[in-house]
């Protein structure tokens, strides 16, 4: 299977992006630890995606954010990508005309030389095997099912071996079941990710340490037992106690 490269760890230091004069991250610190799921909770707008985007180098930002103790900041994103930053959109950004496979094959074929095409595209083939479109794996990216859409965008960002996989509502539009098949498969080829994850009980389950963000701020951080159950976060975002 995909070999990983070597787990780093990813520093977030007083991180801030405006908007329009809307602050949509404020002063955020954050650290996701190699070999472990850090995930990202918190309502909608509090600025998890505006979080991945500054990692991934979509979005400028103040502060730092370093892989593996380099700074990444003044990096453009395909240079992230080579450091082994990999990463999925909040909605699956494949190309409609392409088969499966080729979406799968997007970013790393970029990255290696042409004689490398082939072993590629096997590895492609196991990873789409592995995460269940192996009947879809030929057909445009167009006619796929959303859960297949998602599971070959995951595969591509899975495909260059990261170091660190951020992933952005991986579970969205699946249930929690098919949620919990494919993550658990994510994370045994990839385990140092940073989780943006709605499911609260996927998050318990899969992850290490959780970052509750709300309003561009740390609401609370730590193990998620002890998150699911601060009082400021079960008034911020979950409403009611989960038991965790
Ligand atoms: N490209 C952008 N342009 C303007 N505002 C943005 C942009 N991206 C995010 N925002 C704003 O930043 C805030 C955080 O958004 P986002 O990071 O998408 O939240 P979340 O992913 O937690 O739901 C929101 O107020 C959103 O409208
Ligand atoms: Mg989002």
């Amino acid at each position: 299977m995909t070999p990983s490269a070597e787990a780093l760890s990813l520093e977030i230091r007083d991180v801030g992006v405006s908007f329009d004069g809307v602050r949509a991250l404020d002063g955020v610190t954050l650290s996701a630890a190699a070999g472990r799921v850090t995930a990202v909770i918190g309502p909608n707008g509090a600025g998890k995606s505006t979080l991945l985007n500054c990692v991934s180098g979509l979005y400028r930002h103040s502060g730092d954010i370093r892989l593996g103790g380099v700074s990444l900041s003044t990096l453009a994103p395909h240079r992230r990508a080579r450091f082994g930053l990999a990463r999925t959109f909040q909605t699956p950004a494949l190309v409609d005309e392409l088969p499966a496979v080729d979406n799968a094959m997007l970013g790393a074929a970029a990255m290696a030389r042409p004689e490398r095409e082939h072993r590629l595209r096997q590895r492609a083939v196991e990873l789409l095997d592995r995460f269940g479109v192996d009947a879809a794996r030929d057909l445009p990216a167009g006619s796929l099912s959303h859960g297949d859409r998602r599971r070959v965008e995951i595969a591509r960002a899975l495909l260059p071996g990261p170091a660190l996989l951020l992933l952005d509502e991986p579970a969205a539009g699946l249930d929690h079941d098919e949620a919990m098949g494919l993550l658990t498969a994510v994370l045994e080829i990839c385990g140092t990710c940073v989780l943006v994850e709605h499911d609260v009980e996927l998050v318990i389950k899969l992850a290490g340490h959780v970052v509750v963000l709300d309003t561009g701020r740390v609401l609370a951080e730590g193990p998620p037992a002890q998150v699911v159950n601060d009082q400021k976060v079960i008034d911020a975002y979950l409403g009611q106690e989960i038991p965790a």
